[in-house]
């Protein structure tokens, strides 16, 4: 993806990343106090889901559970939630791949219709959880064009996207494989490539790094870290890998049983085990490990990530010296 050419303006993203502070725990009183107030943000969001439920063909329970959110350009958004929490549903909700059983997704302040589908789909793209459902061409660099030539995009340019994503996912080299051919992870990386050679302005992404190998994990999410810095692009991700979420995300938003239980900072929900724990998810693994200090009776702050961490434990000991005379 050229860099040159950004999908709408990265500075605006990134006072945008700047005013995305204090967002609410949907649960707690004391999430309230912070709670964040979209009207504090300026402008449209990017999307908005407006008592938004879903329901499958004979099931009797809602899979999405009047789903109210939005994210603005340029966010970074973790949507977390144990199996059948509804995050695979509601992110096809939101490029108009399922309709809404009740309430409406909105993409720049405009209500996806059967009209405008199309336009939704160049604006907001996404990356499948199973890439058995997304990568159906007879090669990597036919399924990587898909998205472009459907856009009508003139020959030349989709030749070069095409390109530019191969590469961008680390996959030069195997563009005239059949994608029945590659593992389960390079799967991936094509449906991944497929949605880049797009250039929308919001990426989904449903459990990206599920089958990847720890680089290549670390690749991906860099990858996209970089679009969204370097491009302003907005992104919503979904993972089962709670310990990757800190480094990526700026915002969690916690599905449980088809309902949004909560929406805050990766700080604020993180510091609330009981909450994931209700939600059925666990903590990352060095927050754990400061749950447990506390148990013990040491006055620390959970903390989330290796680097904070390291500041704390250095806090505890300093603190201790100095308590002891120890200079
Ligand atoms: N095509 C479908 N037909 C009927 N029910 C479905 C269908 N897809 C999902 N469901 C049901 O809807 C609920 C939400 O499923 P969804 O796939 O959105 O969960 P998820 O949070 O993505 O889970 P996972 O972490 O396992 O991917 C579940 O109870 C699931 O069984
Ligand atoms: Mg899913």
């Amino acid at each position: 993806m050229s860099i040159s050419n950004p999908p709408h303006n990265s500075e605006e993203a990134t006072n945008t990343l700047k005013e995305t502070e204090g967002r609410r725990d949907l649960k707690t009183d004391a999430g309230h106090k912070k709670a964040y107030k979209s009207s504090e943000r300026i402008g449209t969001p990017i999307l908005e889901v407006k008592d938004l439920c879903h329901r499958y063909p004979h099931l009797e329970e809602n899979a999405l559970d009047r789903i109210n959110l939005k994210v603005y350009g340029g966010d970074r958004v973790a949507v977390l939630g144990s199996n059948g929490a509804g995050k695979s549903t509601l992110f096809k909700h939101l490029n108009g791949i399922l309709r809404p059983l009740s309430g409406e997704v909105l993409i720049k302040g405009e209500k996806i219709t059967k009209k405008n589908v199309r336009m939704c789909r160049e604006t907001v793209g996404i990356v499948f959880q199973d890439p058995d459902d997304q990568v159906l061409a007879p090669s990597v660099e036919e399924d990587v064009a898909f998205g472009p030539i459907n856009m009508g995009l003139p020959r030349e340019e989709v030749e070069t996207r095409v390109k530019e994503a191969i590469k961008m996912v680390g996959l030069t080299g195997l563009e005239e494989r059949a994608p029945h051919h590659l593992s389960g992870g390079q799967k991936k990386l094509v449906a991944i490539a497929g949605i880049l050679a797009m250039r929308p302005e919001v990426i989904v992404l449903d459990e990206p790094t599920a089958g990847l190998d720890p680089m290549t994990s670390a690749r991906v999410l860099e990858l996209i870290m970089k679009m969204n810095r370097e491009l302003g692009i907005t992104l919503l991700l979904s993972t089962h890998n709670v310990d990757v979420v800190p480094y990526f995300a700026e915002r969690i938003l916690v599905l449980h049983h088809g309902k949004l239980i909560a929406d805050g900072s990766p700080d604020e929900l993180f510091n609330d085990p009981e909450l994931m724990r209700e939600a059925h998810l666990r903590l990352p693994r060095v927050a754990e490990v400061f749950e447990m200090l506390q148990h013990e009776g040491l006055d620390v702050k959970i903390q989330i990530t290796a680097e904070a961490a390291r500041d704390e434990i250095l806090r505890l000991i300093s603190s201790r010296q100095k308590n002891a005379g120890i200079e």
